[in-house]
């Protein structure tokens, strides 16, 4: 049921937006934005699509695993703001790539990225001999309604992606989902159906922040410690914990919680907001591409998100 990360990738567009900048689109400030959120900076889509960021990514990872596309063997992308309906992130990707293997999207929002390294390990249960991509990849920019001040400043666009192949390094992985469609979703539109009478909320992201806020410090504190305790291990045998990027104070509730050392807590929410999905899978770039990781370190990932989808997993670093 197992796997190990051979390589990372990430990719993100090049025009920053600051806390100022949005100051002069909805009436807020650098100061509020800051001190709620622990927010700076966010990367925001102009010219790119989320695709381009997405196989920017994966180009990245493929190449630190020294892997080529014609050796995988699945593609599973993580997105809920994909260019297409249909063909899916995935589809396009592996288009893109020049791979030739299954290609398929998921949906747990901010979750994705746990739950596609958990479908991931079900492949790998049935062939270990295989390479798998996962990308996590998501175009906030399109969701949030611009004129909400209470979730536009939230979030930001990015991709992340990692190489899996075969190896002992899943020593844990939870998903779980409490079905809720009042405290975070973003409704589809019906298009031009002349036969729809109900006139439906707009598409844009709606969120019951402070709702969500406490759900995210609960799921937090109790998937680590379920995938802890799964893997038979405790908290101080953790190096680092790359946890879902939605808002500083949720982080620092969750680690005092969990009583780890600030330190041990990755973060790059100041100057990527939150990138739904692609928020754990950024982080792990980052912190592998500057060099963070020992080998053998124990590395808790956890996320939360729409759905309500909660995700925990423990790997152990061996690149
Ligand atoms: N600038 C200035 N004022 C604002 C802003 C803003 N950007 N946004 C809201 N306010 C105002 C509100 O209108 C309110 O004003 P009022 O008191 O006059 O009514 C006041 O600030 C306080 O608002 P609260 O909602 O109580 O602020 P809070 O401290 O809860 O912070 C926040 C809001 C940042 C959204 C917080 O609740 C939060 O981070 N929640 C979790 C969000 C989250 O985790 N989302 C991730 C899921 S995303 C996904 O899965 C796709």
């Amino acid at each position: 049921m197992s796997f190990c990360i051979l390589g990372t990738g990430s990719a993100l567009p090049s025009r920053i937006i600051t806390n100022d900048d949005l100051s002069q689109m909805v009436d807020t400030s650098d100061e509020w934005i800051r001190t709620r959120t622990g927010i700076t900076e966010r990367r925001v889509c102009t010219t790119e699509t989320i695709t381009d960021l997405a196989f920017q990514a994966a180009q990245k990872a493929l190449a630190d695993s020294g892997s080529s596309a014609d050796e995988l063997d699945l593609i599973i992308c993580a997105t809920i703001s994909a260019d297409y309906a249909t063909p899916s992130m995935a589809c396009t990707l592996q288009m893109q790539l020049g791979a030739t293997c299954p290609a398929f999207d998921l949906n747990a929002a901010c979750t994705g990225f746990i739950y596609a390294l958990d479908v991931a390990a079900g492949y790998f249960s049935r062939r270990p001999d295989q390479k798998i991509l996962v990308v996590a990849a998501e175009a906030m920019s399109r969701l949030v309604d611009w004129q909400d001040r209470g979730t536009c400043v939230l979030f930001g666009d990015g991709a992340g992606a990692a190489v899996l192949g075969k190896g002992e390094d899943l020593l844990a992985i939870q998903i779980g989902a409490k079905g809720n469609i009042t405290s975070l979703y973003a409704p589809n539109g019906w298009g031009n159906s002349p036969f729809r009478s109900e006139t439906m909320a707009k598409s844009y992201l709606h969120m019951d922040g402070q709702e969500v806020f406490r759900f995210a410090v609960t799921s937090m504190v109790q998937t680590v410690e379920q995938v802890l305790a799964e893997a038979n291990l405790t908290k101080e045998d953790i190096a680092y914990l790359i946890p879902h990027q939605a808002n500083i104070r949720i982080l620092d509730s969750a680690v005092n919680r969990l009583n780890l050392p600030q330190e041990k807590c990755l973060t790059n929410i100041a100057k990527r907001g939150n990138t739904s999905a692609a928020c754990v899978a950024i982080l792990l770039d980052e912190a592998n591409q500057t060099g963070k990781f020992k080998k053998g370190d124990l590395l808790a990932m956890t996320a939360f998100g729409g759905g309500l989808t909660t995700g925990a997993c423990i790997l152990r670093w061996s690149k």
